[in-house]
């Protein structure tokens, strides 16, 4: 049976192939999307999977607006220099024909979790804001949750949004810092990971070849995508960010993971690093540490 997963995403362009990716996948079954601020602001995020689905002849599956700005701050703005000013690599796509449900994307985690106890994972590919929200109103969702993937933070490596921090967790720090300390199973997909998985221009030209609807998409809003890394990394290509949450989710046995606790910086210039306690069973977890 495909596995459930509901995707909490800011569409984005590696967003958008993480979304194709995973509809693509039989083995995984999308049960809905959620929209966040992050790559663009949360109503264009919302448009933004309302026109992916679209596009996929997905229109079937919900998709739930999240919340606009971070539990404790106002959302600091989108990055168009990366992602473009629609976050669709500039091609300003018309309106979606579809609307959002009516009710917000934490309460619709929660109404499916609640609905499909232990059947249902979170691939948040985001900044961790609507599933802080959705803990917060309903801790017992850390019981019917399967699992948590997540695309975010940077264990032992620099971030990308500042030398500290990773751009999800940078983009709300209290938000991860819930989500990392609640009593659940989380699997960070960090820079760590998606540092090491590029595409290359040869890679990138296939997605012209295919003919589909989604991989034409892909292969039309990754060029602007593509010259922000290769104007800003010492890279021909992309790193492949969102993706890797849904790879992790097809074959876990391709990755090398460590269980560390983690907290997460919230103050000074550190904030939105994620700090994974390493040091092994000798020395304190961050639980019996005082400061
Ligand atoms: O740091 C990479 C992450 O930030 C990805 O999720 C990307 O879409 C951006 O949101
Ligand atoms: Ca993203």
């Amino acid at each position: 049976m495909a596995r459930k997963v509901i995707i909490d995403t800011d569409p984005g362009v590696d967003d958008s192939m993480a979304i194709f990716f995973a509809l693509a996948s039989p083995e995984l079954d999308v049960i809905g999307l959620t929209s966040i601020f992050g790559n663009v602001r949360t109503p264009l995020a919302t448009a933004n999977a309302l026109r992916l689905l679209e596009i996929a002849d997905r229109a079937d599956i919900p998709v739930a607006q999240g919340a606009h700005d971070p539990l404790t701050r106002l959302f600091e703005g989108p990055v168009p220099f990366v992602h473009g000013e629609d976050g669709q690599g500039e091609l300003f796509l018309p309106a979606p024909s579809a609307q959002p449900l009516a009710i917000p994307a934490a309460q619709f985690i929660i109404e499916q979790l609640r609905a499909q106890p232990g059947e249902v994972t979170l691939a948040p590919i985001g900044p961790l804001t609507n599933i802080a929200l959705a803990l917060r109103l309903e801790p017992r969702i850390c019981e019917w949750v399967d699992e948590v993937v997540l695309m975010g933070g940077n264990a032992l490596v620099p971030g990308n949004a500042s030398p500290a921090a990773e751009a999800n967790i940078r983009n709300d720090p209290e938000a991860a810092d819930l989500v990392f300390g609640a009593d659940w199973p989380v699997t960070m997909v960090g820079l760590d990971v998606t540092l090491r998985v590029h595409m290359r221009p040869a890679d990138i030209a296939e997605y012209a070849t295919h003919g589909n609807a989604m991989s034409d998409h892909i292969s039309r809003i990754l060029p602007h995508y593509r010259r922000y890394f290769e104007a800003n990394y010492d890279a021909r290509g992309i790193f492949v960010h969102d993706s890797s949450a849904i790879a992790y989710l097809l074959q876990p046995d391709l990755f090398q993971t460590r269980r560390w606790p983690m907290r997460v910086t919230t103050a000074g210039i550190g904030r939105g690093k994620t700090l994974p306690t390493t040091g092994g069973q000798t020395l304190p977890a961050w639980s019996d540490t005082r400061w």
